[in-house]
């Protein structure tokens, strides 16, 4: 990858609000309203007060100089714009410093339902709203720090995994029942709805090495979510310095996706029906 043009050193660019049409700002309200109608006693109450604490409301598609006046008086997180995806050292050195790389364009009104590269629905709807958490903000510098490590003792492969399954794909448990909290989820209407109610993934208690060892699907539905018993339990569990870990996961094995392991804590044993389809 290569620095696009107009951007700065850090690859951050302008939101450039002034800028988006109309057409750009009611493809947000449609997203944001089918969404809000969706999370509540889906989604779980960090994101929901989040959602609302940053007032991500129904006029369109939110400037970041006004979300980052609540943001960064919360928990010193700030929304940068970013033309797209970036390189991997640039993302966890953003971070670090408690600053969120997120997509300045919006999804095409036919792409309402999948999209490639995330968008600033997925990045500003899906994850900003858990970085007004205390816990979740001091999680998400700690995995940027953890970035950079893991960079430089080539052990990003089993990292990204713990993103993904928590950051992306999280599930956390509740005295009401599991609630989605991961990004990827609560963006997408249809896995908001599969990710809680279908019978096919597995739903299984977090443990750090066995999410680690596991691979993950980009291109549909996961077939396994995890489940964290708190935020703070997740922080716990990564604090630790993570160099034992990867010493022994250079000799594991990955687990197959679908599995149950006998260790597992299992919320959900999936039937795998829907990955398995014909
Ligand atoms: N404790 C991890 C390390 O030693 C850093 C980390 C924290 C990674 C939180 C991910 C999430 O590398
Ligand atoms: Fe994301």
């Amino acid at each position: 990858m290569s620095l696009p043009p107009g951007a700065r050193a850090d690859w951050t660019i302008d939101q450039g609000w002034e800028r988006y049409t109309q057409a750009e700002h009611d493809v947000w309200i449609t997203l944001y309203e089918r969404q809000r109608a969706l999370l509540p006693g889906r989604a779980a109450d960090p994101f929901l007060r989040g959602l609302d604490a940053l007032d991500l409301h129904r006029a369109g598609i939110p400037d970041f100089r006004r979300i980052n006046e609540e943001l960064n008086r919360l928990t010193g997180w700030t929304v940068v714009a970013v033309p797209g995806l970036v390189p991997d050292e640039v993302f966890f050195e953003h971070l670090a410093n408690r600053r969120f790389p997120a997509g300045q364009f919006i999804r095409r009104p036919e792409q309402l339902d999948y999209l490639q590269e995330p968008d600033i629905f997925h990045d500003v709807f899906g994850h900003v709203p858990m970085l007004t958490d205390p816990t979740f903000a001091d999680y998400m510098q700690a995995y940027g720090q953890g970035g950079l490590r893991a960079l430089g003792l080539g052990q990003l492969h089993n990292l990204a995994r713990l993103y993904w399954y928590t950051v992306e794909f999280g599930l956390l448990q509740t005295p009401a029942g599991l609630r989605i909290y991961g990004a990827g989820i609560v963006s997408s209407h249809a896995e908001s709805i599969f990710a809680l109610d279908d019978p096919s993934p597995n739903r299984l208690g977090f443990d750090l090495a066995r999410v680690m060892r596991t691979p993950y699907r980009i291109d549909d539905f996961q077939q396994v979510y995890f489940v964290i018993p708190s935020l703070q339990a997740l922080l716990d569990a990564t604090l630790s310095d993570f160099g034992a870990l990867y010493a022994y996961l250079s000799d594991a094995k990955d687990i197959a996706i679908e599995a149950v392991l006998p260790e597992d804590k299992v919320f959900t044993r999936g039937t795998q029906a829907y990955a398995n389809r014909a």
